[in-house]
């Protein structure tokens, strides 16, 4: 059983590092339009800001980072730019994994991967399996991943475990469906970056965001790099998070 930590059942201790970062890679098309380079070309300058923020996250004690690679709706897009960006998956896959294992960080993809094509989902259950014994960092990637299909299949699976459930639906609480969710492995995440300067959550992480500090800033995803970590880092800082309790509170339980 995996043990719960949801902050809406028990207070996390404060930090001064998030242990776990969720971000939403976005403004490559438009660093690349920016520069008169085709969408693709900002796809690909995604990458590199992407091993940069895994080596400077890990570097700075994060233990989970979740990044937001494909949503549930990006199959929405042209085709010939969907095509692009699984061909990006797999040669990130094919390319990075070693230097992941040799770097500590274990790997996790979660989303709906039964929409890939079999050879990519061959390469992500490979990547999982040579990286599953690194414990420095958690480099979480969320793929074909949509907020509300991690809720529907964590019920999905849920009632097939306990069946019973089904006739007695007061018996389920958090505690019953947070294993199933897809990041049951993690704490929920302290802090959210959002690049490319929209301020919505488009179906990324929703049960999980519950109590989450958001952070938006309007750089690109291409030009995202440890200083950029570090201003959102020094937001979160800043923050006072309550839990739902008054201020005077958690001065007092900090001092105690
Ligand atoms: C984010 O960048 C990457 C993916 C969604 C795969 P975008 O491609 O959304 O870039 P903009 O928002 O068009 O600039
Ligand atoms: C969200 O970015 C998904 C990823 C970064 C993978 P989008 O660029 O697709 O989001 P919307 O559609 O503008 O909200
Ligand atoms: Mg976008």
């Amino acid at each position: 059983m995996i043990p719960v930590s949801s902050t809406t059942i028990t207070v996390p201790r404060s930090r001064e590092v998030p242990r776990h970062i969720a971000i939403i890679m976005d403004g490559n098309g438009r660093w690349a339009t920016q520069r008169r380079l085709p969408r693709v070309a900002g796809h690909a300058r995604g990458v590199e800001a992407v091993r940069a923020t895994v080596e400077a996250c890990a570097r700075r004690g994060v233990e989970f980072l979740t990044l937001f690679a494909f949503s549930s709706e990006n199959w929405r897009r042209p085709a010939d730019e969907v095509s692009l960006l699984m061909r990006l998956f797999v040669s990130a896959l094919e390319r990075e994994v070693a230097q992941l294992r040799a770097n500590g960080i274990r790997l996790r993809v979660v989303g709906d991967l039964s929409a890939f094509e079999p050879g990519l989902r061959k390469l992500i259950t490979q990547a999982e399996a040579r990286t599953a014994a690194n414990r420095r960092l958690t480099l979480t990637i969320a793929a074909n991943y949509g907020g509300r299909w991690d809720i529907l299949q964590a019920v999905q699976s849920m009632l097939r475990a306990q069946p019973e459930l089904a006739g007695d639906p007061d018996r389920i609480g958090e505690q019953a469906l947070s294993p199933h969710l897809a990041l049951a492995y993690a704490p929920e995440p302290d802090l959210f970056v959002r690049t490319g300067g929209e301020q919505r959550i488009s179906n990324f992480l929703l049960w999980q965001l519950a109590y989450t500090e958001l952070y938006f800033t309007d750089t690109f995803w291409p030009d995202f790099d440890a200083a950029a970590l570090d201003r959102a880092i020094e937001s979160f800082r800043r923050r006072e998070r309550r839990f739902g309790r008054t201020s005077e509170q958690v001065s007092a339980a900090e001092a105690g």
